[in-house]
């Protein structure tokens, strides 16, 4: 296996030599390297003590994330009421190198104490907040960190383009939405995928509300005319993956016949009709455990929230976010935020700019749950006309040509495999996204695409992955003209065709 890869991989070094350098994959790998080259001057002589950076070199956000540990736990107690958050965050942190001082992504609250293994220490806060223990901490070493916080939280400007992120009112209550930057609105992290972790939440609201987050619900304590709601998340998670509503929801239990138990919160003042469109879930959890491996968390949900600001949903970690007004598009939308709990959650991306790992695979969990729904029909109507809106099929009536119209859609859709930083959730990276993965199908056959499937979410189960490790699996599965074909449909300006759909781009 490993020679045939290898064969692979050279042959098409030495094709590229001579092809578009358009079609090569950026490097992404750049926070591992550097980790990597830390690791190992630690090991060789000891190293004075240096401020960890504020950013881990992601190639779009590289204010994302910091320098100089990993978190293996956080602990939070969030006291919400009139519109002001108290919390209490502990985080168990472990330096990876020595550290005199150190960033978490926090902003928009006030901090009113930060310790360090009980000492007090000096902190700062500007766009992110820095500590200063009173002792450097040595590499290798496990601290837990606590930060007391108090504020109104807010929402934040989505440098990342669509979609509301951070703090947010609904009609009965409040919601947090994390992705990418977001999660700093309400607790201090290390807000980069790379870095999972485990998440106990204790979250007290006034009686008469719920709290609702990601993971199992392990109890509620009533004291005082308030309640606490104790979530455990005991899988890793990014921290943008962490899901928080507090209003008035309906705790609806099912399971799958599989044995997946299934917690929906719905608020409880929607229309019940328009909740049909979870009936499904348990079937397609067991479907999608079928194909992709077993759900890889101990439970799972929807949380439909009743509000007009997030026509949206986002893959929470064991419990999806779905906003009032993105309930039209139907059991589409469950299948694939559902989808996302193997791609995105479980296997996460260790740069932004692989988000198409995220979206594109979903993208395509959702057309396999068409095609399992309605036939193959269904699923080839999906991919005709996601191609025809990547070359264009929308913007002929503005410009006149399909010839035009693909001219533009070129400029309008940059290839899946290296989005903008201003534009992360663009249409091609899940349309076109999804489309890559239908044309490796086409090109493997279904027994070793699904095979394919199935190993990258066992492979990288609640770990990480990049767009090169997917492109080494193709290789491994298909050789170098599957590996090529990827390239192309992930890097090439131009669209690639599907011949046994008789797709091409206009000329
Ligand atoms: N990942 C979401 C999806 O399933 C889209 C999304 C990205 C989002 N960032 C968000 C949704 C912020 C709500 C808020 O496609
Ligand atoms: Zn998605």
């Amino acid at each position: 296996m490993k020679r045939g890869f290898l064969l692979a991989a050279l042959v098409f070094a030495a094709c590229t030599g001579r092809a578009a350098p358009s079609v090569a994959p950026p490097d992404t790998t750049a926070a591992s390297s550097s980790s990597l080259a830390t690791a190992t001057s630690t090991a060789s002589e000891p190293v004075e003590p240096s401020p960890g950076e504020a950013g881990l070199g992601d190639s779009l956000y590289p204010q994302l994330g910091n320098g100089g540990y990993d978190i293996e736990h956080y602990a939070l107690d969030l006291d919400f009421a009139d519109g002001v958050l108290i919390g209490t965050a502990r985080l168990t942190l472990r330096a990876t190198e020595p550290l005199s001082s150190f960033y978490l992504d926090f902003s928009g609250l006030d901090v009113s104490s930060v310790s360090v293994d009980e000492q007090p220490a000096a902190f700062e806060t500007a766009k992110e907040l820095l500590i200063r223990p009173a002792r450097p901490l040595t590499a290798g070493r496990v601290a837990s960190v606590r930060i007391d916080y108090e504020g109104t939280p807010g929402a934040v400007v989505n440098f990342a383009g669509r979609f509301p992120v951070g703090w947010h009112e609904s009609l009965d209550g409040w919601f947090a939405l994390s992705e990418p930057g977001g999660a700093e609105r309400w607790f201090p992290s290390n807000n980069h995928p790379s870095d999972k972790a485990t998440f106990s939440m204790r979250i007290t609201v006034p009686d008469g509300l719920v709290a609702v987050s990601s993971g199992v619900l392990e109890g509620t304590e009533s004291i005082d005319g308030q309640v606490t709601y104790l979530w455990e998340l005991d899988d890793p998670a990014a921290p943008y993956l962490v899901a928080l509503a507090i209003g008035d929801f309906e705790r609806r239990e099912d399971e799958s016949a599989g044995g997946v138990p299934i917690v929906n919160y719905f608020d409880s003042d929607l229309d019940v009709a328009d909740l049909s469109i979870f009936d499904r879930q348990p079937e397609m959890i067991d479907f999608f455990a079928g194909l992709f491996g077993p759900y890889p968390f101990n439970e799972y949900g929807a949380l439909v929230l009743d509000t007009v600001q997030a026509p949206a949903a986002l893959e929470t970690q064991t419990r999806s976010t779905f906003g009032t007004q993105i309930l039209v598009l139907g059991e589409p939308v469950v299948a694939h935020e559902l989808g996302h709990q193997w791609f995105g959650d479980s296997v996460s991306v260790a740069d932004w700019g692989d988000i198409w790992l995220n979206e594109g695979f979903a993208t395509y969990a959702q057309w396999l749950w068409t095609e399992h729904s309605g036939g193959p029909a269904a699923l080839a109507a999906e991919v005709v006309a996601g191609y025809k809106t990547m070359a264009g099929a929308s913007l002929i009536e503005s410009t006149g040509s399909e010839a035009a119209a693909y001219e533009l859609a070129r400029a309008s859709f940059p290839p899946p495999g290296s989005p903008s930083a201003d534009d992360l959730f663009s249409q091609s990276v899940y349309v076109r996204g999804g489309l890559t993965l239908h044309a490796l199908r086409l090109e493997l056959g279904d027994r070793r695409f699904f095979e394919l499937l199935e190993s990258w979410a066992t492979d990288h189960r609640h770990g990480n992955a990049t767009t090169r490790d997917f492109l080494d699996l193709v290789g491994l599965a298909g050789g170098a003209e599957a590996r090529g074909l990827m390239e192309a449909w992930l890097f090439s300006p131009d669209l690639p065709p599907i011949d046994e759909l008789n797709l091409r781009p206009p000329s």
